[in-house]
């Protein structure tokens, strides 16, 4: 299967209603595909939260009403901050049926206060073990960075350094969040205490936007990107059903079945666009997609291994954390990266001589995870 068509809008705070975010980012990529709009044949949507923020769910049904002329069928999908890879992986899935397919990702955000929106996303979390408890998303990942730094020894300044990193590529990519946000160590540590050990800098924002690809099932241009392998698992919802806090074991099992599928190992992937909700996800992450040991994660950080056009650039767009993370969008979004990376299209922030690009994208505390890995040439 290829991405032959990617198109996105940009990610904020912006002035534009879910119907609007959805044609701007479809419209791109059907353009950009250069596919008939008539040859798309399903509609596969990722959007965790429009009822609790938009009080509109039915989006396939709003994504229909743009389309008057196709009489295709729609679905929504939602796997909370993993929707996005979960409609990708099950557009796939169903790929023996249709020649183009269209996914997109979608979520508007901003509308509700900070106190309306750490509840709708706790909606990721088990209703008794953790929204009872107050565990709201910067609180959960809270646990796992203290979890992370008793066992394996890595720093605030770990953590630190992960947002600064993420935040200059964000300064290269227009479309991120917090493009153009000029940011040094010392603000970032200095920033305001969200839930201790995590500060401002290390959660991802509240975003809205939108991201769509076309998928087909030939390659019909060199600019096409073949997705050499799709995995998606689940696992438990809460920390408090888990042994370990500090690895998920979905991303685990869903990377060690896209491996399989690609035919690869961890050390021929190139770049990797990871699911930073908070800083201390990218450096779980990159242990449970297998890019160093366990606990070994603060290695690369530390010696600028991630950065772009390091030996593993990591969240080349900005990541979560400073493209912003319009929840439903975010594993589309990621897709879109990789493969304006592999195009030789991303200008600034090329990744020189990429060839395998993954994508890792997170629901929830680590419930369900979506992997894909896509090749250039
Ligand atoms: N990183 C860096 N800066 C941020 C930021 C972030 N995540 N979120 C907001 N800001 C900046 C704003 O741009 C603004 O800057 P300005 O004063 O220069 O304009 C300032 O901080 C205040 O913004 P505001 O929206 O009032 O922040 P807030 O305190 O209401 O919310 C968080 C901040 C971190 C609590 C909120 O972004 C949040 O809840 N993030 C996590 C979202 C989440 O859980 N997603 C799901 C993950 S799985």
């Amino acid at each position: 299967m290829y991405v032959s068509g990617i198109g996105k809008t940009k990610f904020g705070i912006l002035n534009a209603s879910l119907p609007e975010l959805a044609y701007g980012a479809m419209a791109k990529a059907v353009e950009d595909s250069g596919i008939d709009a008539e040859k798309i044949e399903a509609i596969y949507i990722g959007n965790f939260l429009g009822g609790s923020f938009q009080n509109q769910l039915h989006l396939n049904s709003i994504v229909a009403s743009l389309l008057p002329k196709n009489k295709i069928p729609i679905v929504r999908m939602e796997s909370a901050c993993a929707s996005g890879g979960a409609a990708l992986h099950y557009a796939l899935e169903g790929m023996h049926k249709f020649e183009n397919v269209l996914v997109l990702g979608i979520e508007k955000m901003s509308d509700a206060s900070t106190s309306n929106a750490a509840k709708y996303i706790g909606a990721a979390g088990d209703r008794i073990l953790d929204q009872a408890e107050g565990l709201i998303f910067p609180a959960n990942y809270a646990l796992i960075a203290g979890q992370h730094m008793l066992k394996y020894g890595t720093t605030s300044n770990d953590l630190a350094l992960v947002a600064l990193k993420n935040h200059e590529n964000a300064n290269f990519n227009e479309n991120a969040h917090f493009y153009g946000k000029k940011v040094n160590l010392e603000m970032i540590e200095n920033s305001p205490m969200v839930c201790s050990p995590l500060r401002l800098y290390d959660c991802s924002p509240i975003s809205d936007g939108a991201a769509a690809l076309v998928i087909s099932r030939e390659r019909k241009s060199a600019r096409d990107v073949e997705i050499i392998a799709s995995a998606f698992a689940t696992d438990t919802i809460s920390l408090a059903q888990r042994n370990d806090a500090t690895t998920f074991d979905a991303a685990k099992r869903a990377a060690e079945s896209a491996y399989k599928e690609a035919g690869i190992s961890a050390k021929d992937v190139d770049f990797a666009e990871v699911h930073d909700c908070f800083t201390i996800a990218e450096m779980v992450a990159m242990e449970d997609l297998g890019f160093c040991k366990k606990g070994e994660s603060k290695g690369l950080i530390r010696s600028g291994a991630t950065k772009l056009n390091a030996e593993l650039p990591i969240n080349a767009s900005g990541g979560l954390k400073a493209s912003g993370h319009p929840i439903g969008a975010t594993g589309v979004s990621q897709i879109c990266e990789i493969a304006i990376q592999l195009r030789g299209e991303a200008e600034k922030r090329q990744i020189k001589g990429a060839n395998i690009g993954l994508a890792h994208n997170v629901g929830g505390i680590g419930g369900s995870c979506a992997v894909h890995i896509l090749r250039g040439k």
